[in-house]
């Protein structure tokens, strides 16, 4: 099965392939990955073929008895793989034929590779969505569930990286929620453009046998067949909206894995992870290092480079097949074990933080968040908001002086920088009477928190199944 002269088109050449080149553009090494989703793809086409009188019953029954076999056989590792068959298809029908003979020689009658493969993907890359799907929406329910202890956790928000309005923490990871659930609808939205079945599209002009595509599209659970068989075998925009879409998500996690480093130094102590998500220094005794958010983040410009990569393998590449497409295998296939070992770190980590509420507090008021709070004070007893700006700001020179808080500046000295200022004053400098006043929607008072936490709760259970149930409207028409 090795040997280089004997190849699936062999009738057409007068020298074996060269070893280098056999070696250069076989991608059995990487695709056969996707050897359960050929075999998926094969015995649909060969149902088919059967349905149309192509392949006789007896045959059918053959092929998949021999690809049950085969694929046991993988799955124990007793499965010989060979590079002089190139690629995964090629490996699985010349196994199917070395098992069952002459059925299997007839299971590629119209059919391509070119197809073959763009089905292959789109049914691997629908289970992987759909698998990342879950482990995001694990994340998601474990950031609602801590959003949900923390509804009135004071802590600082931040501008610039400096403290600038006080926040609730429960507000901080919604927004967190938020990010993801918009990567979740870009995910859901390219499986939809995805679902499409190739099959059938043959070489690149589709074949003379009356084949029944909406059979077999709706045999793999594809809504439809793809309509034009050229741009069938050829596109692999669906790729790169995936790693477009998981680049986004990638980019969201840098930025919480982001926050998480800030917030677990000595220097913030906001929250701290579990001795299992950490390791150590091999020379610095006291460190614990964040590790894990710190490779999430670096991971999101690998993800990145992947999106490029298959950007640049599209562009410029005329109409059908070409081979440049066998390199979209490798990137897309990083991109989803990253992506999933990324979600995966995340939603084990984030129900395990241990929130320290009172480092949070602190921090929020030694940073004058609730200036804004008194020049909107100032407003509402009339002093224009210019002006009030102003004079907040002279308050907090002065309290910087003193080395106090705002709310700790005695009225007199208060007064002295404006006369309208009354007793009143102090329920507006507190971190407590700043965050309720943001009572509105999409505001951080605890109140517009817990109703954002029943609301992210009801969009979670909606989720469950609803989109990735395989739809069922295909027709039997050619
Ligand atoms: N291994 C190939 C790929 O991944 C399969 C399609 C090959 N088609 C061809 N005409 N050489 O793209």
């Amino acid at each position: 099965m090795t040997d280089r002269t004997n190849r699936s088109w062999g009738g057409r050449f007068a020298e074996p392939t060269d070893a280098f080149v056999q070696r250069f553009t076989a991608s059995v090494s990487f695709d056969r990955r996707l050897y359960r989703h050929d075999i998926q793809g094969s015995l649909a086409h060969a149902r088919m073929l059967a349905r149309i009188g192509v392949l006789s019953a007896e045959e059918l029954a053959q092929i998949e008895a021999g690809f049950a076999q085969i694929q046991a056989e993988i799955e124990a590792g007793r499965f010989a793989w060979s590079e002089a068959l190139e690629d995964v298809h090629m490996n699985l029908e010349a196994a199917l034929t070395e098992r069952i003979g002459e059925a299997g020689k007839k299971l590629h009658t119209a059919r391509s590779r070119n197809d073959q493969v763009a089905t292959d993907i789109r049914l691997w890359l629908r289970d992987e969505i759909d698998a990342i799907g879950a482990e995001l929406t694990r994340l998601q329910e474990g950031i609602v569930e801590l959003a949900a202890r923390h509804t009135d956790t004071l802590m600082p928000g931040f501008t610039h990286l400096q403290t600038a309005q006080p926040v609730t923490f429960g507000h901080h990871l919604l927004a967190w929620f938020e990010m993801l659930d918009r990567d979740w609808e870009r995910l859901q939205d390219c499986r939809r453009r995805l679902n499409r079945c190739p099959l059938g599209s043959a070489a690149l002009a589709g074949t003379g046998f009356p084949i029944d595509r909406h059979y077999t599209a709706a045999a793999l659970g594809f809504d439809a067949p793809t309509a034009n068989s050229l741009d069938a075998v050829s596109d692999r925009d669906f790729a790169i909206e995936f790693c477009a879409a998981a680049s986004l998500l990638l980019v969201h996690l840098s930025r919480m894995a982001e926050e998480l480093v800030l917030w677990t130094s000595a220097q913030f102590d906001f929250v701290r992870l579990p001795d299992r998500f950490c390791t150590g220094s091999s020379i610095m005794p006291q460190k614990k290092n964040p590790d894990v958010p710190e490779l999430v983040r670096g991971k999101a410009g690998r993800v990145a480079g992947h999106l490029v990569a298959l950007l640049m393998l599209m562009k410029g590449q005329p109409l059908a097949y070409n081979k440049d497409n066998q390199e979209d295998k490798e990137p897309l296939f990083d991109t989803v074990d990253t992506v999933r070992d990324c979600l995966r770190a995340f939603a084990d980590m984030v129900p395990a933080l241990e929130v320290n509420a009172q480092a949070m507090r602190e921090a929020a008021r030694r940073g004058y968040a609730t200036a804004t709070d008194l020049a909107d004070y100032l407003v509402r007893k009339g002093v224009p908001f210019r002006e009030a700006h102003e004079i907040v700001g002279r308050a907090v020179r002065t309290a910087l002086e003193k080395g106090v808080d705002l709310a700790e500046l005695p009225l007199e000295a208060l007064r002295a920088l404006c006369p309208r200022i009354e007793g009143d004053v102090y329920q507006v400098l507190t971190l407590e009477g700043s965050v309720a006043a943001r009572d509105h929607v999409g505001g951080t008072a605890p109140s517009r928190v817990a109703a954002a936490v029943a609301e992210a709760r009801r969009r979670l259970a909606e989720r469950s199944g609803a989109t990735w149930a395989p739809s069922t409207q295909g027709r039997s028409r050619r």
